[in-house]
């Protein structure tokens, strides 16, 4: 099963994808985790990266596209996969599908997570993230059980420097630029679903584990 989630930043794409990821065993393959990875680890990707990312800006395409081809080849991805932050512009979207057709592969669906900018605003200002593992949380919706410590592996939780009001604003503006013209790029492929992302994750999950089941 081959899977794109679709939606703005803070939609929930990372946390459904962590979700289908799980229960139907394909690999969860976020952009924006293996680009804070490497700035993490400070490689020439990551400092490349850091500052288009601080700003609320998209990494360029050039940056992007091969090294989400590549990742597709792994062994884990022969089943399927869910891509989570990628495709965000049209040339990404040109990418992946000339990528799939060499292999005579399609993908099954975009799942697009729809919530209205105002429910972003709220909920970006609440994510904490861990600085080891990745795990997020919400300080209202998902707290930890200690308060600043991840319930995984009890390291400190942050704000993502992006998560800051201002870089949300630029994201949101950057979102409905580039990336909301993929809804109708996956509709005309005729693989566009969507789900209402403003309810509770459990029932968000619910509905696209209806669509995939479907
Ligand atoms: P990326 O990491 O992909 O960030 P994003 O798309 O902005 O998405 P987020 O991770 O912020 O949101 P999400 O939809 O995953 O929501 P989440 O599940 O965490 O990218 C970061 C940056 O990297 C980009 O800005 C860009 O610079 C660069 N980049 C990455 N990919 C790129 C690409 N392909 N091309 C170019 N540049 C690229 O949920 C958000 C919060 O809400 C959490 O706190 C969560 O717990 C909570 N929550 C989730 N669901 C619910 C719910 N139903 N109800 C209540 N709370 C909920
Ligand atoms: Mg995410």
């Amino acid at each position: 099963m081959k899977i794109v989630m679709l939606g703005a930043p803070g939609a929930g794409k990372g946390t459904q994808a962590k979700m289908i990821a799980s229960k139907y065993h394909i690999p969860h393959i976020s952009t924006g985790d293996i680009f804070r990875a490497n700035i993490k680890e400070g490689t020439e990707l990551g400092n490349k990266a850091k500052g288009y990312m601080d700003q609320g800006l998209l990494v360029p395409d050039e940056l992007v596209v091969d090294l989400v081809v590549d990742r597709l080849t792994w062994d884990d991805a022969k089943e399927g996969y869910v891509l989570d932050g990628f495709p965000r512009t049209i040339p990404q979207a040109e990418a992946l599908t000339k990528a799939l057709a060499e292999k005579n592969e399609v993908l099954d669906h975009a799942i697009n997570i729809e919530i209205p900018d105002q429910n972003i605003i709220e909920r970006m200002g609440g994510r904490r993230a861990c600085v080891a593992c990745g795990a997020t949380y919400h300080i209202v919706n998902i707290p930890p059980q200690i308060e600043g410590k991840c319930d995984k592996c009890g390291a400190e939780l942050i704000l993502r420097d992006d998560d800051k009001p201002e870089t949300v604003r630029k994201r949101l503006e950057v979102y409905h630029d580039q990336t909301q013209p993929l809804i109708d790029y996956y509709g005309n492929e005729g693989v566009l679903k969507e789900v209402d992302g403003t309810v509770d994750m459990a029932d968000v999950f619910a509905a696209i584990c209806n669509i995939l089941d479907a």
